[in-house]
């Protein structure tokens, strides 16, 4: 969940530009991000992004049952940008977020966004309203090319803050030897594996919990680390970027300006041109 990444890290995005996500998602899958090519000072925007799976497969849940898929993203934008007020936000864009409730990564780390779990039947397309700063009035954005960071995941993760394994994960054998005992647990769900070590005989006991399925049989032999297990897990994380260049309006303007006079004075020249062919044509003597 996004909330293990904002207790468990200050910053989202570690050094080597990986987001912090990918340490317990621990499958890939892509995601997709749509911003404008540019955008004004102190203007309300959207960032698109998608996290796109086949809506038909189902994950197991913490109970070992099956069920659908949820998404979560983390934009982290340049500094300065934010999250649009909801005053702020466009009709037309407010009905693009649905239900949706953003939150910033920190109080200080604004410009990070976070949402999630949300139904991905729903929300595989997640809109982001966000307004750009004004450099007149924030000392620290420019009018420069940005870039945007983005990661998003869908599906339960492998590993939980305490380092202990979700149910959405393969088991491996803890030691080299003989299956002699598959326990299955009525109740709950879930396998007690008795393993015998070939190195002293002593008897070590795997307990996989309800979710993955067995791929071994009583009298087998693993060595360890073998698999017991399938990967039950559907899901994945993938992280993506974009850029964005905050664009300064006079020189747009400029821009504009500069291309009238052009037109104007190449209209100029054929005007000259004109005349001095009537001269050239009067002092013609035949
Ligand atoms: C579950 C997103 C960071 C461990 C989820 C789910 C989402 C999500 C959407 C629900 C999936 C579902 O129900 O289908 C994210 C995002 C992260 C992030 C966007 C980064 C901003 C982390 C971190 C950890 C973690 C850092 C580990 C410390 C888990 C686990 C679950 C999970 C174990 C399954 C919980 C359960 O159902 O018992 N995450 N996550 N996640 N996440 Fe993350």
């Amino acid at each position: 969940y996004p909330i293990f990444a904002q207790q468990g890290y200050e910053n989202p995005r570690e050094a080597t530009g990986r987001i912090v996500c990918a340490n317990c998602h621990l499958a890939k899958k892509p995601v997709d991000i749509e911003v404008p090519q540019s955008v004004l000072p102190d203007t309300v925007f959207e960032a698109i992004v998608k996290i796109p799976y086949d809506m038909q497969v189902k994950q197991v849940l913490a109970n070992g049952k099956k069920g659908g898929l949820n998404v979560g993203a983390v934009p982290i934008l340049p500094q300065g940008f934010e999250l649009a007020p909801s005053d702020r936000i466009p009709t037309e864009i407010k009905e693009k977020i649905g239900n949706l409730s953003f939150q910033n990564y920190s109080p200080e780390k604004k410009n990070i966004i976070v949402v999630g779990p949300v139904p991905g039947k729903k929300y595989s397309e997640i809109v982001f309203p966000i307004l750009s700063p004004d450099p007149a009035n924030n000392k620290e954005s420019n009018f420069l090319k940005y870039p945007i960071y983005i990661g998003g995941n869908r599906g339960r993760g492998q590993i939980y803050p305490d380092g202990s394994r979700s149910n959405n994960t393969v088991y491996n054998a803890s030691a080299t030897g003989k299956v002699i005992k598959i326990l299955r647990k009525e109740k709950k769900g879930g396998y007690e594996i008795t393993i015998e070590k070939t190195s002293d005989g002593r008897q070590v006991v795997d307990i996989v919990p309800p979710g993955p399925e067995l791929i071994i049989s009583e009298g087998e032999f693993l060595k360890v680390d073998q698999p017991l297990t399938n990967n039950p897990n559907v899901g994945g994380f993938g992280q993506g970027d974009a850029e964005i260049v905050l664009q300064d309006p006079l020189r747009i303007q400029g821009l504009l300006l500069f291309f009238a006079s052009v037109v104007l004075a190449q209209i100029f020249l054929v005007l000259k041109k004109k005349q001095f062919e009537k001269v050239q044509l009067a002092e013609m003597n035949f």
